[in-house]
């Protein structure tokens, strides 16, 4: 076979390559051509049999004709597989009238909602918002609030306590409290913030978890007395739940950075075994409050001669709990999706304490 009958041979592929109507009926001539036992195949193995001066020459010329073909083959493919997808395109519509599915809607978590609730109220009241680290000094956890470094108060809240940073003891704060020193720290009085966040403590049972939310508040000013304190947590307690006459009391207590101190009781009901809030001639602890210590507000540079203030402090999955019937605190940090398609709150769809008249 000489090289004529290569191109005579080359130019009838290529017309049949050509007139490949489809992408299936080009593999079948691709196959035919240069599979296994193809065309130009079966001529590559004919080389071996011949004298190596004649094979050099040959197998060139084979070379060659085996990629133009290849070319040709790949030029064809592009050229079908674009008219292949121009048909599909064709065929298929998509019908923009049709009505959306039902998409399954994520949810709001009940901690998120409560805080936004609770955030609600008090910026009415005329409160901000301040932060601090969940990672904060011995110093502003326990130290700045009066609480000594032996002092039984820190049993309460055992925590987790981290390398020292900068020769400073740290651990996971165990209490919002913190933040009023730090905010006091670095302003002036009228002083009138709330503080939500994340806590720790050692614990781990149907109402504690080792990490929880509270939100810490802070009122400082010249002629604030406890009455204030006793009619803002009244006022923030019946918005909250939404219980016009709920009754509240304030209960002595001790906590190292207040004095007086008080516990924050709520009316309730426990017959049969239920929980119910309201003027039932029973109670239920909600938070602790009180007026700011004065060593308070000399570790803050804050003159107690011409300044006082108050402050309380609260747990935000217990408000939730309270409010939405939750009745395990452990179940709030499982990212059961379940869970929280049960008591999360559709965007949309949450009850707005700044719409309730
Ligand atoms: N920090 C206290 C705790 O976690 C709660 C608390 C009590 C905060 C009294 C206050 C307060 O601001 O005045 O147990």
């Amino acid at each position: 076979m000489t090289s004529d009958d290569l191109s005579g041979l080359k130019s009838e592929w290529a017309a049949s390559i050509e007139g490949a109507s489809s992408l299936a009926a080009l593999e079948d001539i691709r196959v035919a051509l240069l599979g296994k036992k193809g065309r130009v195949t079966e001529l590559m193995k004919s080389l071996g049999t011949m004298l190596p001066e004649a094979r050099k020459e040959r197998g060139a010329a084979l070379n060659i004709l085996k990629d133009g073909i290849a070319a040709l083959i790949e030029t064809r493919q592009a050229h079908l597989a674009v008219g292949a997808l121009q048909e599909k395109l064709a065929q298929e519509s998509v019908d923009v009238t049709l009505s959306a599915r039902p998409q399954s809607e994520g949810r709001i978590h009940p901690t998120t909602q409560t805080l936004e609730e609770i955030i609600t109220i008090f910026a009415s009241m005329g409160f901000s918002v301040a932060k601090g680290p969940d990672i904060e000094t011995d110093y502003y956890c326990f130290e700045a609030l009066n609480f000594p470094p032996d002092h039984p108060a820190r049993q309460m809240q055992d925590t987790f306590f981290m390398p020292p940073k900068d020769g400073k003891p740290m651990v996971l704060r165990t209490q919002t409290s913190a933040v009023q020193i730090r905010t006091m720290e670095t302003q002036k009085p009228p002083i009138r913030i709330i503080v939500p966040g994340r806590t720790y403590r050692c614990d781990y049972d149907q109402t504690h978890t080792p990490m929880f939310h509270q939100f810490e508040g802070l009122v400082i000013d010249e002629t604030t007395h406890m009455g204030h304190l006793k009619g803002c947590l009244l006022d923030f307690l019946r918005s909250f739940f939404g219980i016009e006459d709920l009754p509240v009391r304030f209960r002595p207590s001790f906590f190292p950075f207040t004095e007086p101190s008080a516990e924050i009781d709520m009316g309730c009901s426990r017959k049969g075994g239920t929980l119910k809030l309201g003027n039932y001639g029973d109670w239920l602890e909600i938070g602790g409050c009180g007026m700011v210590h004065p060593n308070v507000l000399r570790n803050c540079n804050i003159d107690p001669d011409k300044y006082q203030g108050f402050a309380f402090g609260m747990g935000i999955e217990r408000m939730a709990m309270l409010k939405y019937g939750i009745p395990d605190l452990r179940t709030f940090f499982e990212s059961d999706m379940r869970w929280l398609k049960h008591y999360g709150f559709l965007p949309m769809d949450t009850p707005n304490p700044a719409l309730r008249a």
